[in-house]
Parts: C-alpha cells; sequence; structure tokens
C-alpha cells in the first residue's frame, strides 16, 4: 500500500505556503510514490479528522496565490475538550494516514514537538513572515513582506515629500525587527526602529529634525514590536491571541503626536497591517517554499520524524524541532548599527 502523509498550515497565513504544498505533493507522488491529504484549518482538522485530497491535479498552478488552500487558525491540537494525542492517533489510524507535515511558525513547531513526543509521527517546515525562527536562515513570507513594505515606504515618500510631512509606516514583526530594517534600508528610510534597539524621543526627533532642516520630507519606519525606553512592554491594546500572546501594534499611532509635538513637523502615521500577509508571493518565496516541500517529501520518505527543514546559506538541511522551538532570530545589533549610521 501507498504511504499516505497529512499536511496542515497552522498560524498565520503566509506568502508561499501553497508552494509548500504543491512542492511537497509533487515530490512525493513523483519520486516518492506518496500519497496526500491536507487537514484543514490547521490542527482542527487534524483533530477533528476534517479533510481535502491533495491530488496532483488540485495543487497544479497555486504557487503564485497567497494564503493557503487548506485554511489556518491558531487552534491548539490539545485544546480540550477534542484534542490530545489519543484522539489524533485515532483520527490518523482512521484516515489510514502515516505521518503529518506541520507547516507553521514557533507556536505550531512547538505543538509537532510535543505531539511528536507523545508518539505522533511529525515532520515539520518553518513559516513566518517575521523571519525570526533560529534554525533557519530565511522563512518564506519574509520576502514579500519586505516588498510590500518598501513599496508602502516608497508611495509615503511621494505623498510626505508633496505636503513636507514626516511620515511614520508601521510594520509587522513581532519581537523581531527583520521586515522594518530590510525595507528601511531598500527604501532609505531616515529612521527605522526595531525592537533589538530602543532609542530615545529625543534621538529620534534629532534625526527627524536634521532631515526637515534639509528641507525634506522625514521617513520614520517602525516595527510594531519596538519601545521607547521607558516602556516596559511592546504596545499592545488589542487584547490576547489564540496563543494567549498579545496581539501587538499601535506603536506608529504613538510616536507620531510625540515627533510633531517636539519637532513642529506634521506627521502622519500608516500601519501597515495584514497587507503584509497577503496577495501574490515573490518568487524567491515560491522557490523557498518548493523547495521546502521537496525536501519534506524526502524526510517522509527516510521516516525521518521530529525533523524540520531549513535553510543554511544555500542548502536545505533538516533540524530536530527541538532545536527550533523557542529562540527567537533577532536582529543582530551590528546588523542595525550598520543601517543606523545612515539614519538622520
Ligand atoms: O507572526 C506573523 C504575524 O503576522 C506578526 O507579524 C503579527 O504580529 C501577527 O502575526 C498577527 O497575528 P494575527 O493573525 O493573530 O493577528
Amino acid at each position: 500500500m501507498m504511504a499516505r502523509y497529512g499536511i496542515l498550515t497552522s498560524g498565520g497565513d503566509c506568502p508561499g505556503l501553497n508552494a509548500v504544498i504543491r512542492g511537497t505533493v509533487l515530490q512525493g507522488t513523483s519520486v516518492h510514490g506518496q500519497e496526500f491529504v491536507g487537514f484543514l484549518d490547521g490542527y482542527k482538522g487534524l483533530v477533528y479528522g476534517d479533510i481535502k485530497l491533495l491530488t496532483r491535479s488540485a495543487v497544479r498552478g497555486i504557487s503564485r496565490h497567497g494564503g493557503t488552500i487548506l485554511g489556518t487558525s491558531r487552534f491548539g491540537p490539545y485544546q480540550k475538550p477534542d484534542g490530545g494525542p489519543d484522539a489524533i492517533k485515532k483520527v490518523l489510524e482512521e484516515l489510514e494516514v502515516d505521518g503529518v507535515v506541520a507547516i507553521g511558525g514557533d507556536g505550531t513547531m512547538a505543538a509537532a514537538n510535543r505531539l511528536f513526543g507523545d508518539g505522533i509521527p511529525m515532520v515539520g517546515v518553518p513559516k513566518t513572515i517575521d523571519n525570526d525562527l533560529q534554525a533557519t536562515d530565511f522563512t518564506f513570507g519574509f520576502s514579500t513582506a519586505v516588498e510590500i513594505a518598501t513599496e508602502a515606504a516608497d508611495r509615503l515618500r511621494t505623498t510626505g515629500d508633496s505636503h513636507m510631512r514626516c511620515m511614520v509606516l508601521e510594520v509587522m514583526g513581532r519581537h523581531a525587527g527583520w521586515i522594518a530594517i530590510y525595507a528601511g534600508i531598500a527604501a532609505g528610510a531616515h529612521v527605522t526602529l526595531i525592537p533589538e534597539a530602543p532609542e530615545t524621543l529625543d534621538q529620534i526627533c534629532e534625526w527627524v529634525t536634521a532631515v526637515k532642516d534639509r528641507r525634506r520630507a522625514p521617513l520614520v519606519i517602525v516595527a510594531e514590536g519596538f519601545k521607547l525606553p521607558e516602556m516596559a512592554e511592546a504596545h499592545s491594546d488589542r487584547g490576547m491571541d489564540e496563543f494567549n500572546r498579545p496581539r501587538l501594534g499601535g506603536i506608529g499611532d504613538i510616536l507620531a503626536p510625540l515627533i510633531e509635538e517636539r519637532t513642529g513637523i506634521i506627521t502622519r502615521a500608516t500601519t501597515l497591517g495584514y497587507i503584509q500577509r497577503g496577495g501574490v508571493p515573490t518568487a524567491y518565496d515560491r522557490v523557498l517554499g518548493t523547495r521546502f516541500g521537496q525536501a519534506i517529501s524526502d524526510v517522509l520518505a527516510d521516516g525521518d520524524w521530529g525533523k524540520m527543514v531549513a535553510l543554511r546559506g544555500t542548502e536545505i538541511v533538516r533540524v530536530p524541532f527541538s532545536d527550533a522551538v523557542g529562540h527567537t532570530k533577532n536582529v543582530p545589533i551590528n546588523f542595525y548599527n550598520g543601517a543606523r549610521a545612515l539614519f538622520g
């Protein structure tokens, strides 16, 4: 009998997820003779046995589409009343599924690791626009988010220049400043603020004033996780997400009036939000997603359970879940300082 595997996408969606699904199914069916089903809406589908068949024709042409054809959620596989390893083992047995590919970020990989510890054959593919997973040099989705943030910054520049206003752009990234620093460098922002490097309001206003004095319109990019030195936590007034983490966002709207008050330059804030996660993936994200998908099908063929694929340099490698979970990859301070040398 053909080996049959399940694929799920969990956590926030991310451009490139469909490329992973396609890469896994095409490699698996043509190289290893594997069969696939997709669990719908993340771990929820795994707990309730909600599936769709993933044939070659079901995945044809999907790499260029954003989102995920399987749906996603932040539903935890241990969630009461129906979750837990016994229920999941029963579902896998009934559906004759020999192992599961979990595509997701830190929370998804932590859950996959726990399931693996409880005897469920799990492998993983790392995903996040935030690029903050330690085990891999890059995650797919990041390149798309950076392109969108850069384009937004370029657009803000033209309207800022026309009105001689300071424009503040808030981007995502949780507690890592990767999207902000890449977009900041690409767009030539005059100030980029990231969680890894608190800056005082005095310093920020000094940079903004220097730009204004040159009769230019200042552009400030701020990561949602950035904190002024007097803030204990990153700004969050939107409650908690389903993984019980504070929902970040809103720092741009806090900074803009402070900058305006101190510098006297009219300042407007824009929060880019979910636009960064939606839409067509860049070619880079499609390629990385496809390579991850093909590599995970090889991992399945080897029965190398408890492993996640990762990018190291230009190579795709396998790492244990335990290496990948709970270690945030932050922007190194010398990387930030390189960009900082050009601020103002
Ligand atoms: O982790 C990806 C991410 O888009 C973060 O950048 C952002 O803080 C968060 O997800 C938003 O998540 P949600 O979909 O729960 O609002």
